[in-house]
């Protein structure tokens, strides 16, 4: 039967942030991406199924959702982060990132000192956004709830420039050809999985489900799925 004693009510509920494609997303009435497909791995390991929860990023990175047991874990195309870690707990980690600069086709824009004296979208409770306010002197840091305020600012105009990890950029940039990405700054950072502080259990058994998918090939499907390499 269900593996219950993992979460708290015989389904495994992920805390999200949408829109993050492809690492989560709504296509029609489901919720679909990369983290999706993964966390789902794990629900099948317990032999539960996972409901997923759309709620503000800032709850999810800061704790708070996991820590009042909104949810069993948190996936959400979310970093590492030695401040995190103290408010929660990661599984190892299950992709790479690194901040990249969106703009409208043609934009001069190529590293954080051209966007001095310009407006730059970032998008609150980020690792972008932490990045921007140490690196991007002098522009003005215009904040955005969720990635898909940020990107259609850069696509209308209203910003210069936005910041955010290469991986959704790149799965924008894909589908709406006047804009462009046209700098990756190399933060090395790298998602996890997150549960709350102290459930090493459930933590060890979504690290098991990331090793053994890695070892048999179901990693890279779900990889080819969603990045079609
Ligand atoms: N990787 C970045 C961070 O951890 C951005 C994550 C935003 N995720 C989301 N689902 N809105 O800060």
């Amino acid at each position: 039967g269900p593996d219950i004693s993992l979460v708290k009510s015989g389904k495994l509920t992920t805390c999200t942030h949408l829109p993050y494609p492809p690492f989560q997303s709504r296509q029609g009435k489901k919720i679909v991406g990369f983290d999706v497909d993964l966390v789902d791995l794990v629900a099948s390991e317990l032999k539960v199924k996972q409901e997923i929860v759309d709620t503000p990023f800032e709850g999810i990175q800061s704790g708070e959702d996991l820590n009042t047991s909104t949810c069993d874990v948190a996936a959400a195309g979310m970093t590492i982060t030695a401040v995190r870690e103290k408010n929660l707990d990661f599984s190892r980690p299950y992709f790479e990132a690194t901040q990249a600069l969106l703009t409208r086709k043609g934009k001069p824009y190529r590293t954080l000192a051209d966007l001095k004296g310009k407006r730059l979208a970032v998008q609150q409770g980020t690792t972008g956004e932490t990045y921007a306010q140490k690196r991007a002197v002098g522009a003005t840091l215009v904040q955005f709830e969720d990635l898909g305020l940020l990107v259609s600012a850069v696509k209308t105009g209203q910003v210069a420039a936005g910041i955010n990890d290469n991986g959704v950029l790149y799965d924008f940039v894909k589908d709406n050809p006047d804009t462009d990405v046209t700098a990756e700054f190399s933060t090395g950072e790298k998602y996890g999985i997150a549960v709350r502080t102290g459930n090493d259990a459930l933590r060890k058994k979504i690290n098991q489900v990331l090793a053994d998918a890695k070892k048999d090939g179901r990693y890279d499907r779900i990889y080819r799925k969603w990045f079609g390499t």
